[in-house]
C-alpha cells in the first residue's frame, strides 16, 4: 500500500496553473469585447462561463487534487471566474445599450409620413332606402317578413290568383329555374311573401317585405332585370280600403315629404278592388298638363307619376293561404325601391344603381336615408 503522495505539486496540473487560468480569462474577455450584438454575447457567455467552458472544466480538476492543494486551486479558479463574470457584466451593459440605441433609431416611426388611405365603402342607396322604409313601418308596429328569391311557381302565381294563362306567366317575363318540371322560378314580385306569411302565422298580420325580384327585362335607363320591391300586407278584422289609403299616405309622406297622392283603379289578380298609387309630379306640380309650352319630361306632362300597386286582398288569396275571408280582410301594396329612389333622390338613370360606382353611393348617402 502506498501512502498519500505528499510530493504531488498541484501547480503541475495544467488547467489549474495560473498562466492557463490567466489565458482563459484573457480569451473570455477578448470574446466578450468582440461581441457586438446580444446574440454574439450570449454565444460568448455560453462558451466561456457555461458548463463546458474551459473554466468549468478546470474547476472539475480540483476534485483530483490532494486535499491540501484544493483550497488554493479553488481560490485561483474563483478569482478567474470572478474576473470573467465582471467582464461579461460590463460588456452586457454596453451591448444592451447599443442594441436599444439601434432599435430606437432603426425602428422609429415617422408619424409625419402621409398615411395610405384605403377607400372606405358606402351603404348602397338601395339598401339604405330599404332600411329607411323598414324603420317607417316598424315605428308603426309592423314587422319585417322575408321569403326566398328562388320561389315555387305556386306561391309566386297560383296562390295569388294568377291563373295559368296570365300574361305575367309567359317565359319572356319570368325566369324559370332548370329543370322546368320543378316549377321553381326567380320570384317576379315580393307578393309570394304575402302567401308565405299568411300560411306561417295567424292574423292580425302587419308585415312588410323588402327584397330582390327578377324579370327577364333588358337593361336600360328605366329597366333592370334584377330590382327591389317592398311589399306590405295587413290582415285583421274589419280592414277596409280606407286603412290602405291612410297607410300609403303616411308612407308617401315619410318618403317624399309633403306630397300629394292619388289612387287610380287598376287590376291585379291578387287584390280586389285594386289601385295604382300616383304621386303628384314634383317637377312641374301639374303645371305641364295641357300646357304644350312647358312640357314636363318627368311625368310626360301628365302631372302624376306612378309609384306602385295596391288593393284589398282578394278573398281567393286569403282562402288559398288558409285565412277565413268571412272573418278577416286585408290590404296589400307593392312599390319598386329603384323607382322610389329615382323620385326621392333625383337619380335619373337606373343603370347607375347597379354599376357599383362608390361615387354614386356617396352622392346619395344621407339623401337615401
Ligand atoms: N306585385 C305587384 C307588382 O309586382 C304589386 C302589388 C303588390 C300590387 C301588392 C298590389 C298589391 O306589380
Amino acid at each position: 500500500m502506498s501512502g498519500p503522495n505528499t510530493n504531488y505539486d498541484p501547480v503541475e496540473t495544467t488547467p489549474l496553473q495560473s498562466e492557463a487560468l490567466e489565458q482563459m480569462v484573457a480569451e473570455a474577455t477578448a470574446a466578450f469585447a468582440g461581441a457586438v450584438t446580444v446574440a454574439d454575447l450570449k454565444a460568448a457567455r455560453i462558451a466561456h462561463t457555461g458548463d463546458r467552458s474551459p473554466l468549468a472544466l478546470a474547476n472539475r480538476e480540483i476534485g483530483a487534487l490532494p486535499p491540501q492543494a484544493r483550497k488554493e486551486a479553488g481560490q485561483r479558479i474563483g478569482k478567474a471566474r470572478g474576473e470573467v463574470n465582471k467582464a461579461l457584466k460590463a460588456r452586457e451593459e454596453v451591448v444592451r445599450a447599443a442594441e436599444l440605441e439601434r432599435v430606437l433609431t432603426e425602428e422609429r416611426v415617422d408619424v409625419t409620413l402621409p398615411v395610405e388611405l384605403a377607400p372606405a365603402g358606402a351603404v348602397h342607396p338601395i339598401t339604405g332606402l330599404m332600411d329607411r322604409i323598414a324603420e317607417v313601418f316598424v315605428a308603426m308596429g309592423w314587422e319585417i317578413a322575408e321569403g326566398p328569391e328562388a320561389e315555387a311557381e305556386w306561391t309566386n302565381f297560383d296562390a295569388l290568383n294568377l291563373h295559368a294563362d296570365h300574361p305575367a306567366r309567359q317565359m319572356q317575363d319570368t325566369l324559370y329555374l332548370a329543370p322546368v318540371e320543378n316549377n321553381t322560378l326567380l320570384r317576379t314580385h315580393t307578393s309570394p311573401v304575402q302567401v308565405r306569411t299568411m300560411l306561417d302565422r295567424e292574423p292580425p298580420i302587419y308585415v312588410i317585405c323588402p327584397g330582390k325580384v327578377y324579370r327577364a327585362d333588358e337593361l336600360d335607363a328605366t329597366h333592370v332585370p334584377v330590382f327591389h320591391q317592398v311589399e306590405g300586407l295587413c290582415v285583421d278584422k274589419g280592414i277596409t280600403f280606407a286603412h290602405l289609403r291612410g297607410t300609403l299616405e303616411h308612407f308617401a309622406r315619410a318618403m317624399f315629404g309633403d306630397v300629394k297622392t292619388r289612387m287610380r283603379p287598376n287590376y291585379f289578380p291578387f287584390t280586389e278592388p285594386s289601385a295604382e298609387v300616383d304621386l303628384e309630379c314634383f317637377v312641374c306640380h301639374g303645371e305641364s298638363v295641357g300646357n304644350p309650352e312647358r312640357p314636363c319630361r318627368t311625368c310626360n306632362s301628365e302631372g302624376w307619376i306612378e309609384w306602385g300597386g295596391c288593393g284589398v286582398v282578394n278573398p281567393r288569396v286569403l282562402r288559398a293561404a288558409g285565412v277565413d275571408p268571412d272573418v278577416y280582410s286585408g290590404f296589400a301594396f307593392g312599390m319598386g325601391i329603384e323607382r322610389t329612389l329615382m323620385f326621392r333622390n333625383d337619380a335619373a338613370d337606373m343603370r347607375d344603381m347597379i354599376e357599383g360606382d362608390i361615387r354614386f353611393s356617396r352622392s346619395l348617402l344621407g339623401g337615401a336615408r
